[in-house]
């Protein structure tokens, strides 16, 4: 594990590409180009590198986190609905050995019961649910400043 996370891998999963139009009374009317130019402005404050991919394809997500395990320091991933039951997904975080924290733009733990269930919650550094994609900020301040500072 690095002590510093310098390059982060931001992933968002299955239809967040729709996010902003998708049920915004539960994810926010803010779309997801809104939420990667926040990220974006708040990396370069942190003095992070971020890269950013959404795909609606588990295949193309494993294969992303496997090409970044060299480049990246960390991960942060809101892998949508594969979060709720994808071992592969899973496997693929655990085998690339990079610290990594899941993001959920809604609360997921006061929706439905299926969704209190996460596959990828044991094995993250930690779950930030509920925030919208102000999620995404405090998981960046979590990678840099708690490895940094706490761990
Ligand atoms: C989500 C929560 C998941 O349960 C859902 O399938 C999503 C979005 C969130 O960001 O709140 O697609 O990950």
């Amino acid at each position: 594990m690095s002590a510093e996370s310098n390059r982060i891998l931001v992933l968002h999963g299955p239809n967040l590409n729709l996010t902003g139009f998708r049920e915004p009374d539960i994810y926010g009317k803010q779309p997801l180009e809104e939420i990667d130019e926040l990220i974006q402005s708040e990396a370069a404050k942190l003095g992070v590198e971020a890269r950013i991919l959404q795909s609606n394809h588990e295949g193309v997500l494993i294969d992303t986190i496997q090409e970044h395990r060299r480049w990246a320091d960390g991960i942060i991933i809101n892998p949508g609905g594969l979060t709720h039951y994808s071992i592969s997904l899973r496997d693929a975080l655990v085998s690339v050995r990079l610290p990594m924290i899941e993001v959920h733009l809604s609360n997921v733990h006061a929706r439905e019961e299926f969704r209190r269930h996460s596959v990828i919650a044991p094995v993250a550094l930690g779950q930030i649910a509920g925030f919208g994609g102000y999620g995404y900020v405090l998981a960046m301040m979590a990678l840099v400043r708690f490895q940094k500072e706490v761990v």
